[in-house]
């Protein structure tokens, strides 16, 4: 979810007023994932390195991801959406964390979507935990270091329990991952959007979808 600030900036609007219109945003992409029958749909809400901003800034944004938490998980709830959330919650306020503990244990049960949202996420920072814990487990004697592999090493990254992402979308003319879900997006289709986030629409869902579709995933293998 890429580009609120210019959004704003080109409104001569303050940024803040581009995340509350990205907020919208997600409530679209939610809409139009579960039109299109998407199970798993994971937004980066906030990475580890968005941690460098003004503190103005990241109130603003943790203040908006906690109105989000309050308003929207009934509405989720009613509309069969799992909510989770991945990322480094040490750093996280402890009324933000105590609103994602919330969110997360009144959806535990629905399965129509998983909505998981990547907040103080980084994908190396979780790749490096993945490894410590895959030690940590070594040493305890459970794993023989020769057995690991990769689906074993998978089980200790925040995504375990997740289908890889067969579409990644990025909004505002960017062309890069920076440093979203690496493990897990090693065949995933890119799709890059020059509109900026706050005008992402269930439509944009769609056409993203469908261009998805019209691509050939070999996998590295022949036809
Ligand atoms: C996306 O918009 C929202 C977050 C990363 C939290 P930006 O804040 O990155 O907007 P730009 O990139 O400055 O336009
Ligand atoms: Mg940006």
């Amino acid at each position: 979810m890429d580009g609120n600030g210019r959004w704003a900036r080109a409104r001569g609007l303050p940024r803040t007023v581009g995340h509350n219109s990205g907020a919208e945003a997600v409530r679209q992409a939610v809409k139009g994932a579960v039109a299109c029958g998407v199970e798993y749909l994971t937004l980066f809400g906030f990475s580890s390195e968005n941690w460098k901003r003004p503190t103005a800034e990241i109130d603003d944004l943790m203040g908006l991801l906690k109105l989000y938490l309050k308003r929207e998980i009934e509405e989720l709830h009613q509309n069969g959406v799992r909510m989770q959330v991945i990322g480094d919650r040490s750093r996280l306020g402890a009324d933000v964390v105590a609103l994602i503990e919330a969110a997360e244990a009144r959806t535990a049960g629905n399965a129509r979507l998983t909505l998981t949202i990547a907040l103080s996420y980084g994908a190396r920072a979780e790749i490096v935990l993945a490894a410590k814990r895959l030690a940590e487990a070594v040493q305890r004697g459970e794993l023989k270091a020769g057995d690991v592999d990769e689906a074993r090493f998978e089980r200790f990254l925040f995504t375990a329990d997740m289908p890889d992402p067969d579409l990644l979308i990025r909004t505002s003319g960017e062309k890069r991952i920076s440093n979203f879900l690496l493990w897990q997006c090693a065949y995933a289709e890119f799709v890059f959007l020059e509109k900026h986030w706050p005008d992402f629409g269930q439509d944009d869902m769609k056409s993203a979808i469908a261009e998805f579709h019209g691509r050939n995933r070999r996998y590295g293998a022949t036809e």
